[in-house]
């Protein structure tokens, strides 16, 4: 089964060709994050039209280099939540047309689902009863699969999620947008042991919060341009030296990645997973896949291009739920939840 995957939910727009959820056929992303690095963060508007203006031929491209068409294709799937509206509704419309001038079933996929589905496009197939940690820009979340139809929410984030600490931290110590890789790419030369920052406790066991964190890394950095907490965040990159900010990222990136450890670790005892995913963009992160690896963890990691946001992932669901939609009526969901 061919189904085509539309995902709009963000800055990258993409498209990708998957047959019987597992086989990758093509995998197409175009991102207008260069856009949006001058501003430090995604701006809506200049996502929406970007979508609007690429998501044709990305769609062509991915058919294309699949060596398949629309004809061919069985089914489409696109993300219809969460996300940013103005963004969601060109995948989202676009699906429709397409579902509906080519009579071809359409598919609702939950974006945050749909991150761990990327584990499935990999080499090593995960097994039920499945534990997945999902961290990204705007999700941290463990959940526990006891088949694709039937899952339970663990812990969710309570405040920011934790790629949103890391583009935060980087913001403030004047390193670019996304912070994820920047903060990385600082920390490699920086000491990791040099500051101590505080882990936060969660009333749920397996919740997350990491604003928290966040704000400690804030005064931690005020402090050593010797000011006090009145200090500006925007004059934080001014002031900090080279070394300053390699340490405080190196100490925050080992904090924060420990933090989501500490929470697998329990979570592995209670439930006895057979297979443990870890998804989403900051699986991406080298730091995560050393300490994970460190703890004895033996986790499933999707292939480091289908971590962040991609369609492979979108249609990889869709295979295997079949959450069939009427076209006619599908709308937008930028806050639909797990
Ligand atoms: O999954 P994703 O592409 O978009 C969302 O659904 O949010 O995740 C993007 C997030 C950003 O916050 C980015 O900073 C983070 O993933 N990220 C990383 C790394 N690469 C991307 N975080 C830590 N380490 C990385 N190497
Ligand atoms: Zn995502």
């Amino acid at each position: 089964m061919l189904i085509l995957g539309i995902e709009t939910s963000a800055d990258e727009t993409a498209a990708a060709v998957v047959e019987d959820g597992t086989k990758l056929l093509s995998n197409v992303v175009a991102s207008s994050l260069d856009l949006h690095k001058v501003y430090g963060g995604i701006v809506p508007e200049i996502a929406a039209r970007s979508h609007l203006e690429v998501i044709t031929p990305v769609i062509d491209e991915a058919l294309k280099s699949a060596k398949t068409s629309l004809d061919d294709i069985d089914a489409i799937a696109v993300t219809y939540g969460p996300g940013l509206a103005g963004s969601l509704l060109i995948g989202v419309m676009t699906a429709k047309s397409l579902a509906i001038a080519k009579q071809k079933a359409l598919y609702a996929i939950n974006h945050v689902q749909a991150h761990t589905y990327a584990a499935f496009l990999g080499y090593k197939q995960p097994q039920f009863p499945l534990l997945v940690l999902t961290v990204s820009g705007g999700h941290s979340s463990l959940v526990l699969f006891k088949s694709h139809k039937s899952y339970k929410v663990l812990g969710q984030k309570q405040d920011d999620a934790v790629g949103e600490a890391f583009d935060k931290v980087a913001k403030m110590l004047g390193l670019p947008y996304p912070g994820g890789p920047s903060i990385a790419e600082a920390a490699k030369h920086g000491d990791s042991r040099k500051y101590s920052l505080p882990k936060a406790k969660t009333e749920g066991r397996y919740d997350f919060s990491f604003s928290g964190l966040k704000t400690a890394v804030l005064r931690l950095a005020q402090e050593e341009t010797g000011h006090d907490y009145t200090f500006p965040s925007s004059a934080l990159p001014e002031a900090l030296t080279e070394a300053q900010k390699q340490d405080i990222a190196a100490s925050f990136q080992r904090v924060a990645i420990e933090t989501l450890v500490d929470k697998l670790k329990p979570a592995i005892e209670e439930f006895q997973p057979k297979s443990i995913v870890v998804a989403g963009g900051v699986a991406a992160s080298t730091e995560l896949r050393r300490q994970t690896k460190q703890a004895g963890i033996d986790a499933i990691y999707p292939d480091i291009k289908l971590c962040t946001d991609n369609a492979a992932m979108i249609a990889a669901l869709a295979y295997f739920t079949k959450p069939t939609t009427n076209p006619y009526k599908l709308s937008v969901q930028p806050s639909l939840g797990l």
